[in-house]
């Protein structure tokens, strides 16, 4: 069980193990197991009736997985949180870790095509047996289908223009490579800003192809009617898209940020926020780690009632 930091270093690190409030005996799910980093300091705390329970849709995380009788790797969605709960027997769960978006063996595998930094296929795909990928959205979405995930994944200005481009331009031949799409929309790409703006058009088509807003809308759910009362929620999020639904959902209780209420007007809110504002890494943890800049660490309670 070693710490494999080549793989990914864990962000906001001590602050999720503290947000879990681990109880030896319990029964914790890390959601987005990666390198594996949060998982091991979590199942450290556990004794033998303690377990813990981790997702992650690349197979390639399972190098980073150990053997132990409570402890079981799920080779998933985290979509199928619940189903897979079931499966193990597990009705109720004492804490979920999500540690959202992409490890750092995801970007570093160039061919993986999730970096502007190098040249590759366009696939962007966390879990390489999917059916969805990069090429597929650029090559085949129409065009008010990109305008819609430029506009609203990647919070770009100019998304009709861009959407018009690629697909005047894969008339003449299909768009393969990152640097192939990233040459076609170069003219809409601001001066000295342009790290962003691909950075931007990244994102959007990677929150398509892994269907990002929509699982973690799924997961939010779950999770939630699996915790037990008190028990802990704790997500950090690495985009205002996926901060806002999370942020939301636990002050309360929708995704719009409506409150909901049932038939004789009381608030339905299934989670307290532990937090008001989300916790965000020091500055010396982004010296050591520059990935960790965007992260947003929220958590919420499972209400008693
Ligand atoms: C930021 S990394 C997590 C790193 C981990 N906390 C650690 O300490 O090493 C996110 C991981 O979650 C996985 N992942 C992202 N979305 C997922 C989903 N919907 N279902 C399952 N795994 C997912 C990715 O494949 C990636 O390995």
């Amino acid at each position: 069980m070693e710490n494999n930091i080549a793989y990914h270093i864990p962000v906001l690190f001590n602050e999720c193990i503290d947000a879990l409030q681990i109880n030896p005996a319990g029964t914790y799910v890390d959601v987005t197991f990666g390198g594996g980093g949060h998982a091991r300091e979590i199942f450290s705390r556990l004794n033998e009736h303690g377990k813990l329970i981790v997702f992650d849709q690349d197979p390639d995380a399972r190098q980073n997985a150990w053997e132990a009788p409570n402890f079981h790797f799920v080779p998933t969605n985290f979509s199928f949180l619940k189903n897979h709960l079931r499966l193990l027997n597990i009705k109720q769960i004492d804490g979920l870790l999500a540690d959202l978006g992409v490890s750092s063996h995801q970007f570093d595998e160039a061919e993986r095509g999730f970096t502007i930094r190098e040249n590759a296929a366009l696939d962007m795909r966390m879990n390489q047996n999917a059916e969805l990928s990069a090429y597929k959205v650029v090559n085949t979405y129409d065009e008010a289908a990109l305008t819609s995930i430029f506009r609203n994944y990647g919070e770009l200005s100019n998304a009709r223009l861009l959407a018009q481009e690629i697909v005047l331009k894969r008339v003449e031949k299909p768009i393969e490579t990152t640097s192939e799409l990233m040459s076609i929309l170069s003219r809409f790409a601001p001066k000295f800003k342009d790290h962003k703006f691909y950075a931007q058009v990244f994102q959007s088509i990677r929150i398509e192809v892994n269907q990002e807003l929509e699982v973690l809308k799924s997961l939010l759910e779950q999770a939630t009617e699996m915790l037990a009362p008190k028990g802990r929620l704790v997500v950090i999020s690495y985009h205002s898209l996926e901060d806002r639904l999370v942020k939301n959902y636990m002050k309360r209780g929708s995704f719009e940020g409506e409150i909901q209420k049932d038939f004789f007007g009381n608030v339905l809110k299934p989670l307290n926020e532990v937090v008001r504002h989300p916790i965000v890494p020091s500055e010396e943890e982004i010296q050591r780690n520059t990935r960790a800049r965007s992260a947003k660490l929220r958590i919420a309670e499972r209400n008693v009632g």
